[in-house]
């Protein structure tokens, strides 16, 4: 385990076989729509990367990088697109994927836009989702695990943009971002 953990919160095992079952039912929602998969840089790339592999239907992937605004706007929710899709999604069916729900600011906002680009469909499966943190009602459309408000790195998830390359989900020693 990595030094700076203090407990893992959810295995490398549980993780996947999540993303496994996840896979499957995604498969049978989405056989025969093509849907357009996006993930939202960076956090999102392993669970993506893993998800879409347990996926046995034909898919697209595209990206998209955002940043919230300074502070003061944040409970604006307003976030600047730093990477736009490649592709149209007018008439498609999309499927957001993420790492982590937590405010809920971030995914609200981009649902909100892909819906006003036309977009036959738009829905998020999440690894997970920090209910207690929500400033906006979102409720994700799948979603892998329900966590407590700890601060959670790995499989994606950064503390200074690092730890994103650990195979589990493990709490941060507070020792680490307190000093
Ligand atoms: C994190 C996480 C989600 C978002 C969730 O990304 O990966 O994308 O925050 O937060 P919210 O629900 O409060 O909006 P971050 O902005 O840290 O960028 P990163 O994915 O590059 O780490
Ligand atoms: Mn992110
Ligand atoms: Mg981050």
């Amino acid at each position: 385990m990595n030094q700076d953990v203090k407990e893992i919160l959810i295995s490398e095992e549980k993780i996947q076989s999540k993303v496994k079952e996840l896979g499957k039912l995604l498969s049978d929602e989405y056989a025969s729509t093509l849907p357009l998969c996006v993930g939202i840089l960076k956090g999102a790339a392993p669970f993506m990367a893993d998800l879409t592999r347990a996926m046995s239907i034909p898919l697209e992937m595209d990206f998209m990088a955002v940043s919230s605004y300074g502070a003061s706007t944040k409970s604006s929710g307003v976030v600047r697109i730093l990477k736009d899709l490649d592709s149209s999604v007018e008439g498609r069916d999309v499927l957001i994927m993420e790492d982590i729900i937590d405010t809920g600011l971030t995914l609200s906002y981009l649902i909100e836009l892909l819906k006003g680009r036309n977009a036959k469909s738009v829905k998020v499966v999440t690894l997970l989702n920090k209910p207690a943190r929500r400033k906006v009602d979102l409720v994700p459309d799948y979603c892998g695990y329900e966590i407590p408000d700890e601060f959670v790195i790995g499989y994606g998830l950064d503390y200074r943009e690092i730890y994103r390359n650990l195979p589990y989900i493990g709490i941060l020693k507070e020792e680490v971002y307190s000093s």
